[in-house]
């Protein structure tokens, strides 16, 4: 059976969503579909998910704006996008106002803003992880670099913008890399760091929603983090995903659920800060079985917008109940709602502006992104996208559109999304042409 408050049955449901990116549009977009939902409220938003319901402009991470905007509208559900509100408290002042909130706790979102709160929790609970020294003190870190073989892995533990891991091939970079971050690389984020092991294996994320105990399982799926194709140049946000994933098969994922998820979960509610939202995992499938790369607080982008995408039923029920307890008693039927057994198999292809991830060209003009969206099972997520005085879509970041395409066959939906981009006009933006080559080739 399934416990959803009196309020929603009786009267369709407001929800709002902070963010701005692919991620929060394929969310509203996912959300507006539910048969229980009247209103879908964005703050910032963008042109895509202000076509879907009415965007308030804000900055996500000043909580006096955020409360004063959830005050006025009085949504039934809450939903934080990224990581930058929840480090900053907006779900715990949202809660304190009586909202239901589908987002971790600051403390709890510290898996993600702090790498080594991150590892010393995994050490805690025996979740496998990388082995791994955390240092403020930087003669201990160079110390223990000594005793590590290469390549060394060093991270920020603070966020970093995606910029705050370093692989070092030899001894003298990983040195050089532990001394600029240490000297102030990435000021505060770095004056504490992480040097752990190199994994060997594929990696893959792992999306789980929960209220803190119960854990639904999202279909597993595949980012491409560097900008160029076959895995060259810099680290980016993410140029595309799809899922599922066939190098998580079921023991797998047997083993993600019963040594990383579970404990960490009633790890964290046992000390007292119980995780409710979903919870990306970010693993490394290695000889030895899953191991954990990194935790995020929030669902990957683009991964979410595969997720969203190929989803069939109403996740609006599972999102709620995430938020207010009582996953376990609901898990079965929230499933069915969701339509989990019947995912349709997606990939999105980002298209970035040129120069990212370093300087991205804003203001390029940007046409065809309705024949894209024409083409049956294709949808475009919009990103860093505006409309300028011309009423033109324009870039106006990094990462700008999501080319999203689900099929029966994950091939298919991958040559899909191609064809969609073909019909997007934008001389100011690129893409990679070899997502899901683990696939297609
Ligand atoms: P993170 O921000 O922790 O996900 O790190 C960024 C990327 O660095 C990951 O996606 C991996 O590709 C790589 N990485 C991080 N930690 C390790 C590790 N211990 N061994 C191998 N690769 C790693
Ligand atoms: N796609 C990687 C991330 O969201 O962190």
């Amino acid at each position: 059976m399934i416990k959803l408050s009196a309020k929603s049955i009786t009267q369709l449901m407001k929800i709002l969503i902070f963010g701005s990116g692919g991620r929060e549009h394929a969310l509203a977009w996912k959300i507006a579909q539910s048969p229980l939902v009247d209103e879908v409220y964005s703050a910032p938003g963008n042109p895509g998910m202000d076509k879907i319901g009415p965007c308030f402009e804000l900055d996500p991470t000043d909580l006096k704006a955020v409360q004063e905007l959830a005050l006025q509208l009085m949504p039934d559900l809450i939903i934080i996008g990224p990581e930058a509100p929840l480090a900053a408290g907006a779900s715990d002042a949202l809660r304190a106002r009586g909202f239901d909130v589908f987002a971790p706790s600051q403390a709890a979102a510290k898996l993600e803003t702090s790498k080594g709160f991150a590892k010393d929790l995994m050490e805690k609970y025996g979740v496998p992880t990388a082995a791994y020294g955390r240092f403020d003190d930087l003669t201990k870190a160079l110390e223990f670099l000594e005793t590590m073989e290469a390549p060394y892995v060093i991270k920020a533990d603070g966020l970093a913008a995606g910029k705050g891991v370093v692989i070092a091939e030899n001894l003298e970079d990983a040195e050089n890399t532990v001394e600029e971050m240490m000297t102030g690389k990435f000021g505060d984020a770095s004056s504490e760091i992480v040097i752990e092991e190199f994994m060997e294996g594929e990696e893959a994320s792992v999306f789980v929603m929960t209220d803190g105990e119960g854990a639904i399982y999202l279909p597993v799926a595949q980012d491409h983090k560097r900008v160029g194709d076959g895995d060259t140049g810099p680290n980016t946000g993410g140029m595309g995903a799809y899922a599922p994933a066939p190098v998580v098969d079921a023991r797998t994922m047997e083993l993600v659920q019963t040594t990383i998820v579970e404990p960490m979960l009633s790890g964290m509610a046992e000390d007292g800060m119980p995780y409710q939202g979903v919870l990306y995992v970010g693993i490394m499938v290695t000889e030895q079985g899953p191991k954990v790369v990194e935790f995020n607080a929030r669902f990957g982008d683009p991964e979410c917008q595969v997720l969203m995408a190929g989803l069939p039923g109403d996740i609006v029920p599972a999102l709620l109940v995430c938020a207010t307890g009582g996953l376990a008693g609901s898990h079965a039927g929230l499933c069915e709602m969701m339509g989990l057994s019947d995912f349709r198999p997606g990939a999105v292809v980002v298209m970035a502006a040129n120069g990212y991830p370093g300087t991205a060209e804003k203001g390029t003009v940007i046409n065809g992104v309705d024949k894209a969206d024409a083409i049956d099972g294709v949808t475009v997520f919009h990103a860093g996208t505006d409309i300028n005085e011309q009423k033109e879509l324009v870039a106006a970041g990094g990462r700008v559109l999501g080319v999203t395409a689900t099929d029966a066959d994950l091939k298919v939906a991958i040559s899909k999304a191609y064809e969609a981009v073909e019909l997007i006009d934008w001389p100011g933006g690129f893409c990679r042409t070899d997502i899901g080559y683990r696939v297609t080739r």
